[in-house]
């Protein structure tokens, strides 16, 4: 299973923040925003992953994650010169993808809550040994905002229409999602939409009409946040801050869950908070190398 991570955009809605800096390098409480979507992928033990942004961008995504060493991944780069769709990822990441199943995961997307883990097993299985692509609902107050999903009995999702003026429901689509090894070919059928971009709705309506999509839906006891705007960031930091204060450790440390996963040893997450051994992260890292937080029940290796 590969995994992308799609981070390009010019971030418009952001501007000035992002007049220099890439949205999805910004902080997010205590650490860059793509180290969220980085830990999901993970958390799926996806360890080949390709990073896409624009040409402008893409060196100080290798400056800050290098090839992937240090959290137990291997990473590739790729540049979309213009944005022109979510769905032209998969045509970018061809080569990359070869004959594999792939998720795709936006840069800006924050997945949070107990459970996870076993949801994003499901869906790389279903992937890989169902042939099924896999996508992801939530509820929001105002899916005009979204992709939004007609959902029919036994939650078996019918149609998605982006950005409608009367929504179906109110389980919008996330940025999180999992096709089997044909995805490339069925991206190549994305024709442009009205607006000009290879939709992801369109390629996902593909998966539905085949009836080969499976709908996963994050209920009461997951947060999923986006960060488009000045106050949906300043929100996502607030949470990330809430959580972790109350919890006492910290969530999706990318290099956290290489240790857990068994991808770095305990030397390497040693040296590595040793790094950062003046703050919580480092802090942090240091206690999970010491064994000090037990992953009995944790997020990041239930089944
Ligand atoms: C994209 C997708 C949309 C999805 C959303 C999730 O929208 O087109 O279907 O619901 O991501 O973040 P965009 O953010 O590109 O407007």
């Amino acid at each position: 299973m590969k995994g992308i991570i799609l981070a390009g955009g010019s971030g418009s809605r952001l501007y000035p923040l992002t007049f220099v800096t890439s949205k999805q390098l910004l902080p997010v409480y205590d650490k860059p925003m793509i180290y969220y979507p980085l830990s999901v992928l993970m958390m799926a033990k996806i360890r080949d992953i390709l990073i896409i942004s624009t040409p402008t961008d893409l060196p100080r995504f290798k400056a800050l994650l290098g090839d992937g060493s240090k959290f137990g991944v291997h990473l590739s780069y790729a540049k979309q010169d213009k944005p022109e769709g979510l769905a032209q990822a998969f045509v970018i990441g061809e080569k990359f993808i070869g004959k594999d199943a792939c998720a795709l995961i936006l840069g800006d997307n924050i997945f949070y809550g107990s459970g996870l883990v076993a949801h994003l097993t499901h869906s790389v299985n279903r992937a890989e040994r169902h042939n099924r692509s896999t996508i992801y609902g939530y509820y929001v107050k105002d899916p005009t905002r979204y992709g939004v999903i007609e959902i029919g009995e036994h939650d078996t999702p019918l149609n998605i229409e982006e950005k409608p003026t009367h929504p179906k429901s109110n389980y919008c689509v996330t940025g999180l999602y999992f096709y089997p090894s044909d995805v490339v070919k069925m991206a190549k059928k994305v024709k442009k939409s009205k607006r000009g971009e290879y939709e992801i709705t369109a390629l996902n309506n593909m998966y539905i009409n085949a009836k080969r999509t499976h709908l996963t839906l994050l209920g009461r006891g997951y947060s999923w946040l986006d960060t488009g705007t000045p106050d949906a960031l300043n929100d996502a930091s607030d949470y990330v801050k809430m959580i972790e204060e109350h919890q006492g450790i910290k969530m999706m440390c990318p290099e956290e869950i290489a240790y857990i996963n068994k991808w770095i040893n305990k030397k390497t997450l040693i040296e590595i908070a040793k790094s950062m051994s003046k703050n919580d992260y480092g802090e942090h890292l240091m206690n999970v190398a010491k064994g000090k937080i037990l992953y009995a029940s944790s997020i990041i290796n239930e089944k």
